[in-house]
Formats: C-alpha cells, structure tokens, sequence
C-alpha cells in the first residue's frame, strides 16, 4: 500500500520512476510526463508533504523514510524493478534507494543534485528555515532561491516557468516542508556507496546549475562505474525548464537499457 499522490503516462516499456526536488511537487515532471508516455511506463509521485501526499507524522522526513515510500509505491504499481530518475533532493532519495533496496533498479537517473551531505553550518540553516516555515510560510525561502532554482535566461524571459515554480513552492504544507528540510540536513553522506552502484546510470547536468554545479555533476558521474553525462541547458530545474533536451537524454539512455 502507499498513500503517495502520483500521475502516471504510458502502458508500455520500462517503468521510470521520476522524483521531484525539493520544495516543489510532481508538477515539475510535466514535460517529462507528457514526453515519454510513449516509450516507458512513467510515475511521478508527490513526494511525503508535497503537492497532494500527506505529511509525514514527524517533525523530521529523512531521505531514507522516503526511499522506503517510494519503494511501496513500485510495490503498490507492481514495478518490479525500475528506472529511478532523481533531480537534486529526489536524487538523495535515489541514493537511498539505490543503497537499501539495489535489486529493485534496473536503472538509475541522477539529475542536478550531489552525495556531499550537509556540513553543520547548513544543517543548522535547515533547521532555522524549518521553524521560519512554520511561522511564516515559505515566502522568504522563494524570495532567496528562485534565482538559484531557475537560469538567468528563464528568469528573464519565462515568467511562467518562474510562477509555476513559485506556485509549487507556494501551495506546499508548511509541515511537510519543514519535516523535509530538517531531513535534507540530516541526510547521509552518498559518495562511499558511488562505487558500489552497479545498474547503468545517467547522469544529467544543467550547464547554469548554481547549486550543483556541471563540474561537480561531472565529479559525481566520474565515480559511478560506466555513468554516462549529459549536459543540457537550464539551471538546477532543468527538465522543467529545458524538457525537449532532457526528455533526448533519457530516450536515448532508456532506449539503451536491456
Ligand atoms: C532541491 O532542489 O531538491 C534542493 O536544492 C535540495 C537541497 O536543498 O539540498
């Protein structure tokens, strides 16, 4: 069983699972849900707090907690085993998954995001954020991220990539994003497990990524035996905000795998 809200396109080819970054929701996988129907069996869950899955009980959502749902949700669809395709937050959640339960992927899609845990100073950042959340709404946290979030050409040119992000953001329970952020500070560190990942992986870098950054992203791919990059236009939402460039990218590594 699962409680996961998720949308899902196609009947046919290999399962994907898309998991969204943090603090949006399944939303930003419309370019992708609508892109690939055709070639995969695609599911974009919300994740636990976000668009309409409920929040967590606790007052902390740890990665892990969340690999474990997302799983129950490929039990629940009768996946299996999967291609997990992770942007940023999600693709901790990938780690996870990757780490507990590795039998269940078939493939493993690593989207602007890191395996460097948090250091103190941003731990404790998250935590500040988490009690500002839930006083005030998650306001101040677009205010400071939007243009990290999104590249300086979307900033300036699309402003309706620029609401529907803020929109996501916006319309989040502030539980669930304050439960999320003191998960993020408490995730683990994935590099050691970077080796032992052994389904093929892609890895996909938006070339104006401020937060995860191509040369990390390459760092990243260099230490997962046979990882193929690719780098696309966009900044750290890349496939919402380039979704012809990364749904290429991953026909071309779906239509790879066995
Ligand atoms: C995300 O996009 O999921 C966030 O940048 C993750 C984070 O805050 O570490």
């Amino acid at each position: 069983m699962s409680d996961l809200a998720y949308e899902g396109r196609g009947t046919s080819g290999p399962p994907v699972i898309l998991l969204h970054g943090f603090p949006v929701d399944r939303g930003m996988w419309r370019g992708q849900l609508a892109g690939l129907g055709a070639r995969a069996r695609v599911v974009a869950p919300d994740l636990p707090g976000a668009g309409h899955s409920p929040a967590p009980d606790s007052d902390t959502l740890t990665m892990e907690a969340i690999a474990d749902t997302v799983v129950g949700l490929a039990d629940a669809l009768g996946f299996e085993r999967f291609v997990l395709a992770g942007l940023s937050m999600g693709g901790y959640v990938a780690f996870e998954v990757a780490r507990k339960h590795p039998g269940r992927l078939s493939g493993l899609v690593l989207i602007d995001t890191r395996a460097e845990p948090d250091t103190d100073e941003q731990r404790h950042g998250r935590n500040a954020d988490a009690e500002r959340v839930l006083s005030e709404g998650c306001g101040f946290f677009i205010d400071r991220m939007i243009d990290k979030w999104l590249s300086k050409d979307t900033l300036d040119k699309r402003p309706d990539v620029v609401h529907a992000v803020t929109q996501m953001a916006r319309t989040a329970s502030h539980a669930g994003l304050a439960a999320t952020l003191r998960g993020l500070g408490e995730r683990r560190d994935a590099r050691p497990d970077l080796g032992a990942i052994a389904v093929p992986t892609l890895v996909i870098a938006g070339r104006q990524d401020a937060i995860t950054p191509p040369e990390d992203m390459r760092a990243m791919a260099a230490a997962i035996r046979g990882a193929q990059l690719v780098e696309v236009p966009g900044g750290h939402f890349a496939p919402f905000e380039h979704p012809a460039e990364v749904n290429a990218a991953l026909v071309s590594f779906l239509g790879h795998l066995g």
